[in-house]
Protein backbone atom coordinates (compact mmCIF):
# COMPACT_ATOMS: atom_id res chain seq x y z
CA UNK A 1 0.00 0.00 0.00
CA UNK A 2 1.23 3.53 -0.55
CA UNK A 3 2.08 6.04 2.21
CA UNK A 4 -0.52 8.02 0.90
CA UNK A 5 -3.46 5.67 0.91
CA UNK A 6 -2.21 4.92 4.51
CA UNK A 7 -1.90 8.34 5.29
CA UNK A 8 -5.94 9.18 3.61
CA UNK A 9 -7.09 6.22 5.89
CA UNK A 10 -5.26 7.70 9.35
CA UNK A 11 -7.15 10.91 8.35
CA UNK A 12 -10.93 9.42 7.34
CA UNK A 13 -10.79 7.22 11.01
CA UNK A 14 -10.16 10.69 12.62
CA UNK A 15 -13.32 11.78 11.45
CA UNK A 16 -15.45 9.15 13.95
CA UNK A 17 -13.71 11.25 16.68
CA UNK A 18 -14.86 14.54 16.04
CA UNK A 19 -18.39 15.72 17.80
CA UNK A 20 -21.24 17.84 16.82
CA UNK A 21 -21.52 21.07 16.97
CA UNK A 22 -17.66 21.70 18.17
CA UNK A 23 -14.92 23.81 16.39
CA UNK A 24 -11.78 21.48 15.32
CA UNK A 25 -8.39 22.70 15.37
CA UNK A 26 -6.26 21.04 12.16
CA UNK A 27 -2.93 20.75 11.76
CA UNK A 28 -1.26 21.15 8.58
CA UNK A 29 0.47 18.83 5.97
CA UNK A 30 -0.22 16.53 3.38
CA UNK A 31 -2.01 13.94 5.77
CA UNK A 32 -4.37 16.88 7.11
CA UNK A 33 -5.18 17.68 3.94
CA UNK A 34 -6.79 14.14 3.54
CA UNK A 35 -8.33 14.80 6.84
CA UNK A 36 -9.73 18.44 5.81
CA UNK A 37 -11.47 16.52 2.44
CA UNK A 38 -13.18 14.18 4.71
CA UNK A 39 -14.37 16.97 7.18
CA UNK A 40 -16.22 18.88 4.69
CA UNK A 41 -18.53 15.98 4.26
CA UNK A 42 -19.37 16.51 7.79
CA UNK A 43 -19.01 20.41 7.58
CA UNK A 44 -22.77 21.13 8.68
CA UNK A 45 -22.59 19.02 11.86
CA UNK A 46 -19.65 20.96 12.93
CA UNK A 47 -19.73 25.00 13.87
CA UNK A 48 -15.87 25.39 11.97
CA UNK A 49 -12.24 25.06 13.04
CA UNK A 50 -9.07 26.44 14.10
CA UNK A 51 -6.09 26.70 11.13
CA UNK A 52 -2.95 26.03 12.21
CA UNK A 53 -1.66 27.33 8.84
CA UNK A 54 -2.57 30.08 6.31
CA UNK A 55 -2.21 27.20 4.18
CA UNK A 56 -4.76 25.03 5.97
CA UNK A 57 -6.82 28.08 6.29
CA UNK A 58 -7.16 28.37 2.09
CA UNK A 59 -8.30 24.78 2.16
CA UNK A 60 -10.47 25.34 4.78
CA UNK A 61 -12.31 27.87 3.61
CA UNK A 62 -11.86 26.34 0.14
CA UNK A 63 -14.27 23.52 1.26
CA UNK A 64 -16.70 25.83 2.83
CA UNK A 65 -15.60 25.24 6.40
CA UNK A 66 -16.25 28.50 8.54
CA UNK A 67 -12.73 29.30 10.45
CA UNK A 68 -12.32 30.90 13.33
CA UNK A 69 -9.11 32.76 15.01
CA UNK A 70 -8.35 31.14 18.37
CA UNK A 71 -8.67 34.61 20.47
CA UNK A 72 -12.52 34.72 20.10
CA UNK A 73 -13.16 30.44 20.93
CA UNK A 74 -13.50 29.31 24.56
CA UNK A 75 -12.94 25.71 23.79
CA UNK A 76 -10.91 23.79 21.17
CA UNK A 77 -12.47 20.35 21.46
CA UNK A 78 -9.91 18.36 19.26
CA UNK A 79 -6.88 18.96 17.32
CA UNK A 80 -6.12 16.71 14.24
CA UNK A 81 -2.41 17.16 12.98
CA UNK A 82 -0.25 14.82 11.38
CA UNK A 83 3.80 14.39 12.48
CA UNK A 84 7.12 14.01 10.82
CA UNK A 85 7.46 10.95 13.37
CA UNK A 86 6.31 9.50 16.59
CA UNK A 87 7.86 7.08 19.14
CA UNK A 88 6.33 5.06 21.64
CA UNK A 89 5.37 7.50 23.99
CA UNK A 90 3.19 9.45 21.57
CA UNK A 91 5.92 12.41 21.49
CA UNK A 92 6.20 13.79 17.93
CA UNK A 93 8.97 15.61 15.54
CA UNK A 94 6.64 17.92 13.58
CA UNK A 95 7.77 21.51 11.45
CA UNK A 96 8.32 19.46 7.70
CA UNK A 97 5.92 22.21 6.76
CA UNK A 98 7.24 24.79 9.11
CA UNK A 99 3.73 25.74 10.52
CA UNK A 100 4.99 24.08 13.95
CA UNK A 101 4.54 27.05 16.15
CA UNK A 102 0.38 27.52 15.30
CA UNK A 103 0.47 23.40 15.54
CA UNK A 104 2.11 23.53 19.55
CA UNK A 105 -0.37 26.07 20.35
CA UNK A 106 -2.86 24.26 19.00
CA UNK A 107 -2.06 20.98 20.46
CA UNK A 108 -1.87 22.90 23.79
CA UNK A 109 -4.86 24.71 23.97
CA UNK A 110 -6.84 21.52 22.46
CA UNK A 111 -8.82 19.36 25.01
CA UNK A 112 -7.78 16.04 22.70
CA UNK A 113 -4.97 15.84 20.42
CA UNK A 114 -5.00 13.09 17.87
CA UNK A 115 -1.85 12.52 15.40
CA UNK A 116 -3.02 11.17 11.80
CA UNK A 117 -0.12 9.59 10.48
CA UNK A 118 1.38 6.29 9.05
CA UNK A 119 3.68 3.72 9.96
CA UNK A 120 6.70 5.21 7.97
CA UNK A 121 6.98 7.75 10.47
CA UNK A 122 7.32 5.42 13.41
CA UNK A 123 10.63 5.59 15.29
CA UNK A 124 12.35 4.35 18.62
CA UNK A 125 14.04 7.64 19.50
CA UNK A 126 14.23 10.90 17.15
CA UNK A 127 18.25 10.88 16.46
CA UNK A 128 18.19 10.34 12.87
CA UNK A 129 14.62 12.97 12.42
CA UNK A 130 15.90 16.79 11.80
CA UNK A 131 14.07 19.04 14.36
CA UNK A 132 12.59 22.39 13.25
CA UNK A 133 13.26 25.39 15.41
CA UNK A 134 11.09 28.56 14.68
CA UNK A 135 13.77 31.54 15.23
CA UNK A 136 13.37 35.48 15.02
CA UNK A 137 15.40 36.45 12.13
CA UNK A 138 17.94 38.58 13.58
CA UNK A 139 18.64 35.98 16.34
CA UNK A 140 19.64 33.65 13.37
CA UNK A 141 23.24 33.04 13.75
CA UNK A 142 23.01 33.23 17.91
CA UNK A 143 20.47 31.10 18.24
CA UNK A 144 22.74 28.58 15.51
CA UNK A 145 25.72 28.93 17.70
CA UNK A 146 23.72 28.42 20.81
CA UNK A 147 22.46 24.73 19.46
CA UNK A 148 26.25 23.88 18.28
CA UNK A 149 26.79 24.17 21.93
CA UNK A 150 24.21 21.29 22.50
CA UNK A 151 25.94 19.54 19.84
CA UNK A 152 23.48 19.81 17.03
CA UNK A 153 24.11 21.01 13.71
CA UNK A 154 21.74 23.82 12.64
CA UNK A 155 21.10 24.15 9.05
CA UNK A 156 19.32 27.07 7.73
CA UNK A 157 16.45 26.24 5.31
CA UNK A 158 16.83 28.22 3.01
CA UNK A 159 14.30 30.52 1.02
CA UNK A 160 11.79 29.78 3.67
CA UNK A 161 10.24 32.31 6.34
CA UNK A 162 6.92 31.02 8.68
CA UNK A 163 3.22 32.33 8.52
CA UNK A 164 5.37 34.22 11.72
CA UNK A 165 7.81 35.82 9.42
CA UNK A 166 10.82 33.69 11.25
CA UNK A 167 13.21 31.73 9.73
CA UNK A 168 14.01 27.69 10.76
CA UNK A 169 16.99 25.97 11.31
CA UNK A 170 16.76 22.45 10.97
CA UNK A 171 18.96 20.51 13.33
CA UNK A 172 20.70 17.71 12.28
CA UNK A 173 22.40 14.69 13.72
CA UNK A 174 20.97 14.99 17.45
CA UNK A 175 21.26 12.07 19.78
CA UNK A 176 18.15 12.88 21.46
CA UNK A 177 17.89 10.90 24.83
CA UNK A 178 15.68 13.52 27.06
CA UNK A 179 13.33 14.80 24.33
CA UNK A 180 11.24 16.63 27.48
CA UNK A 181 14.66 18.24 28.42
CA UNK A 182 15.82 19.26 24.95
CA UNK A 183 12.77 20.51 24.07
CA UNK A 184 12.37 22.77 27.15
CA UNK A 185 16.69 23.65 26.80
CA UNK A 186 15.83 25.05 23.33
CA UNK A 187 12.49 27.71 24.27
CA UNK A 188 14.78 28.73 26.73
CA UNK A 189 17.56 30.18 24.02
CA UNK A 190 16.54 34.29 23.28
CA UNK A 191 15.37 33.87 20.27
CA UNK A 192 13.78 30.71 19.83
CA UNK A 193 10.04 31.00 19.27
CA UNK A 194 9.39 27.34 18.90
CA UNK A 195 10.86 23.74 18.55
CA UNK A 196 9.36 20.87 16.41
CA UNK A 197 9.55 18.85 19.40
CA UNK A 198 6.41 17.61 20.82
CA UNK A 199 7.66 15.67 24.12
CA UNK A 200 5.82 18.17 26.67
CA UNK A 201 2.95 18.10 24.29
CA UNK A 202 2.36 14.62 23.02
CA UNK A 203 -0.57 13.20 21.45
CA UNK A 204 -2.70 11.58 23.61
CA UNK A 205 -4.07 9.38 20.50
CA UNK A 206 -2.44 7.84 17.64
CA UNK A 207 -4.11 6.50 14.48
CA UNK A 208 -1.66 5.17 12.50
CA UNK A 209 -2.12 4.06 8.48
CA UNK A 210 -0.57 0.39 7.74
CA UNK A 211 -0.86 -2.19 5.46
CA UNK A 212 -3.15 -3.81 7.57
CA UNK A 213 -5.25 -1.26 8.29
CA UNK A 214 -5.53 1.45 10.69
CA UNK A 215 -4.14 1.20 14.06
CA UNK A 216 -4.94 3.01 16.87
CA UNK A 217 -3.01 3.85 20.16
CA UNK A 218 -4.12 5.45 22.97
CA UNK A 219 -2.24 6.89 25.82
CA UNK A 220 -2.59 5.52 29.35
CA UNK A 221 -1.71 8.09 31.07
CA UNK A 222 -3.88 10.69 29.21
CA UNK A 223 -6.62 8.17 27.96
CA UNK A 224 -9.23 9.86 30.35
CA UNK A 225 -9.54 12.75 28.03
CA UNK A 226 -10.89 10.02 25.60
C1 LIG B 1 3.76 20.86 9.36
O1 LIG B 1 4.54 21.89 9.85
C2 LIG B 1 4.18 19.57 9.96
O2 LIG B 1 4.22 19.56 11.35
C3 LIG B 1 3.32 18.42 9.47
O3 LIG B 1 2.28 18.13 10.35
C4 LIG B 1 4.19 17.23 9.33
O4 LIG B 1 5.32 17.63 8.58
C5 LIG B 1 3.49 16.07 8.66
O5 LIG B 1 3.34 16.32 7.31
P1 LIG B 1 2.74 15.26 6.31
O6 LIG B 1 1.37 14.95 6.78
O7 LIG B 1 2.75 16.00 5.00
O8 LIG B 1 3.63 14.07 6.29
Amino acid sequence: MTQDKKKQMAAVAALQYIEENTIVGVGTGSTVNYFIESLSTIKHKIQGAIASSNATEARLKACGIPVFDLNVVQEVTIYIDGADAYNPHFQLVKGGGGALTREKILAAASQKFICITDDSKQMDTFDNCPIPVEVIPMARSFVAREIVKLEGTPIYRQNFLTDNGNIILDIHHWVISEPIKLERTLNNIPGVVCNGLFADFPAQCLLIGTDNGVQTLKSKSQFTKF
